[in-house]
């Protein structure tokens, strides 16, 4: 992506912020996860809380659990069902609210599924072969390009379109698939006529959320504090993290990535600065930064594990939640469904 659309893309995003709190009624978000692990504190504070915010703001929110790119580059689905649950649990632990945002699947959504036939055929080869994401992802799996990789951000187009979303927040990783989004859709009014909004990304003014040795966390790198963690298990994964020999505790991403990763773990959940907190312990050293590190990632996520908790213990709930997302869900597909082929000719 250009540094001039990024630049466009950015300006729309601030100008959108702004009017949020103003027209929520405007508005319709979606976004969403892949089912392949737990939900950790880098999505809560990246993504997760932003959600939440939205929702309670009136904004009409969807989300979607998005089982089909799990397998976009692995050769299973691994615990698929068992993510699916605990994902839903993470979600509503978190404040998503499920009379007020629809939360389902894509492999119960057929009439959704359905739109990546005529969005295929509004992108060339060469467009999908263009995304940089897609690309980095490829390399990163060690595997071969396969065919969902390539278009599955057609795909994702049909996620947020199906619903008419207008909004998808995102990190700006993302923003090549909201590019191709807003094309299929503008080819697909010039084609055929009006069906479709040109949807914005909401760019994330939140820094992106360090693990605990510093890099992006992530699952796959040990780094992550999950919110499905017992607060044992996060005292143990915070005790085991690299700081460094230096004594005064300081701020310093690039020189000392442990040690300003947990500073910045602690200022999220607890509002404070950074700098503020690495004064205050000073001489306290590494010992004395994690014991408080630790202290604040409990206290933050107690009520969060502990509705969490609640919520685990009735299964039913959980799965009828996901139904009636899905039922939602697919009722608003079929409606737009049937807008497309109407709006094709496709009426027999
Ligand atoms: N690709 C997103 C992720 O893994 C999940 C996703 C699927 C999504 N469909 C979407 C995000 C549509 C935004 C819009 O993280």
């Amino acid at each position: 992506m250009s540094i001039d659309s990024y630049e466009a893309s950015l300006k729309r995003s601030d100008e959108i912020r702004a009017d949020l709190p103003v027209h929520p009624e405007k508005y319709t978000m979606l976004t969403g996860d892949r089912p392949t692990g737990r939900l950790h504190l880098g999505h809560y504070f990246g993504t997760i809380r932003e959600r939440v915010a939205l929702q309670d703001m009136g904004v009409a929110t969807r989300v979607i659990i998005a089982d089909y790119q799990v397998i976009t580059d692995r050769d299973s689905t691994g615990n698929i069902a068992d993510n699916v649950h605990n994902m839903i649990i993470d979600y509503l632990a978190c404040g998503i609210d499920p009379q007020k945002t629809i939360i389902f699947a894509h492999s119960a959504t057929p009439a959704s599924n359905q739109l990546m036939l005529p969005f295929l055929s509004l992108v060339t080869e060469a467009e999908l072969l263009r995304n940089p994401t897609v690309k980095t992802e490829m390399d990163a799996s060690g595997h071969a390009l396969t065919g969902l990789l390539l278009t599955y951000p057609v795909h994702q187009a049909c996620d947020i379109l199906f619903c008419k979303g207008n909004i998808v927040p995102v990190g700006k990783d993302q923003m090549p698939h909201i590019e191709q989004t807003r094309q299929i859709a503008r080819r697909f009014n010039e084609r055929y006529g009006h069906v479709f909004p040109e949807p914005d990304g909401l760019l994330s003014d939140a820094p992106a959320i360090p693990g605990l040795d510093g890099r992006k966390m992530s699952k796959s790198y040990g780094n992550a504090i999950s919110l499905s963690a017992t607060a044992d298990e996060t005292t143990k994964l915070i005790k085991k993290s690299q700081t460094d020999a230096e004594r005064t505790i300081t701020f310093d991403p690039e020189g000392r990535p442990g040690v300003s990763a947990l500073l910045t773990t602690a200022a999220l959940c607890t509002g404070r600065t950074e700098a503020a907190i690495a004064a205050e312990i000073g001489e306290g050293g590494s010992g004395t930064l994690k014991k408080y590190v630790t202290e604040s990632v409990n206290a933050y996520l107690e009520p969060i594990r502990a509705r969490r908790t609640e919520l685990a213990a009735d299964r039913g709930y959980i799965a009828s939640v996901l139904a009636e997302g899905n039922r939602r869900a697919n009722e608003i597909a079929e409606a737009t469904l049937d807008e497309v082929r109407a709006t094709m000719g496709m009426v027999y």
